[in-house]
């Protein structure tokens, strides 16, 4: 975990992996994406599993923590833009394991009593998040999968937090890209984005096919195919569909890097492996969105 504290220890068993206590109920010989990436991006919630196959993603993407830092630079900067815009509620759909600044953190910087629902299908990630983030009334952590939309929609935590009667902040950073076409990740997009009010936000990551070498999509593919979840890359007009019924605003759909002021640091050599990053906004019919990039 990056920059957080430690659950409550008797939410964990032995400490069989030598390295970090095991929370019952999870398997740490499966990679699982939620670990890979804190590994990615420093955090110590991992385990030898997930560092080997982390490394073997990073053999081919030597710049791959860069990548993870700069999605991470991108919620940050999304949730800021959206709060101020006035967006006092978020759903942070595939939260992660807590890495500081969070969701919640951002948002209620700049709105004390934003409401924020974090869901994660991660048994790790469930258990940090409740002891982590659900700090006050106003935030809750489920362990949910975003595949069955409907049970989070109806979830008492959502129903509590969330009233789409008014402006919502839906992020889907960086967990589209493991659900396969066959489990229907634009209805599942779609579900929420229905539901949002007229001044709503979807932020959105993705790993892209387009501009990353065959040969490194195949082998993220078979790492992420030993792992409790498949990495599906898709090419920029398939994440584009996501925002369908949405204005993107500026910059567009465009490299994540792009959204990181000091984006610079990346250009000396294109990464292997690209990420697309964007903002839509539900605006009423007729008017323009005003949710400037710099
Ligand atoms: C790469 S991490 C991204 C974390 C955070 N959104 C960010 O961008 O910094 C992907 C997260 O999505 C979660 N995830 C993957 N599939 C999911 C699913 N079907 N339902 C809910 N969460 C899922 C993983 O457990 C992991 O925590």
């Amino acid at each position: 975990m990056a920059n957080a504290t430690e659950p409550p220890d008797h939410w964990w068993h032995a400490d069989d992996d030598q390295d970090r206590p095991i929370p019952i109920g999870v398997d740490p010989t499966i990679p699982s994406p939620a670990r890979m990436y804190d590994y990615y991006l420093r955090g110590t919630t991992n385990y030898a599993a997930d560092r080997e196959a982390a490394e073997k993603a990073l053999s081919v993407v030597p710049s791959g923590r860069r990548i993870a830092r700069a999605n991470r630079y991108f919620m940050m900067r999304a949730v800021l833009a959206m709060a101020d815009q006035g967006i006092r509620q978020f759903i942070d759909l595939g939260t992660g394991i807590p890495t500081s600044p969070s969701v919640h953190e951002l948002a209620q910087a700049i709105h004390p009593n934003s409401s924020v629902l974090y869901v994660d299908n991660d048994a790790v990630v469930a258990a940090h998040n409740r002891a982590l983030l659900a700090t006050n009334e106003s935030v809750k952590a489920i362990q949910a999968d975003i595949r069955e939309p409907d049970s989070i929609l109806h979830s008492p935590e959502l129903q509590d937090l969330i009233d789409f009667s008014q402006p919502v902040g839906l992020l889907f950073v960086a967990v589209l890209h493991f659900i396969r076409n066959s489990e229907d990740p634009l209805g599942i997009v779609r579900t929420f984005t229905s539901r949002m009010a007229p001044g709503s936000y979807l932020a959105l990551s993705h790993i892209t096919s387009e501009g990353t070498d065959p040969s490194v999509v195949s082998t993220i593919q078979q790492v992420y195919a030993q792992a409790s979840a498949p990495a599906v890359f898709r090419t920029k007009a398939e994440i584009h569909m996501f925002f369908s019924g949405l204005e993107l605003v500026q910059p567009g759909l465009v490299d994540v890097t792009r959204w990181f002021p000091q984006a610079a640091m990346f250009t000396t050599q294109p990464p292997a492996l690209r990420f697309l990053a964007g903002i839509g906004s539900k605006i009423p019919l007729g008017h323009e969105t005003d949710l400037e990039s710099e």
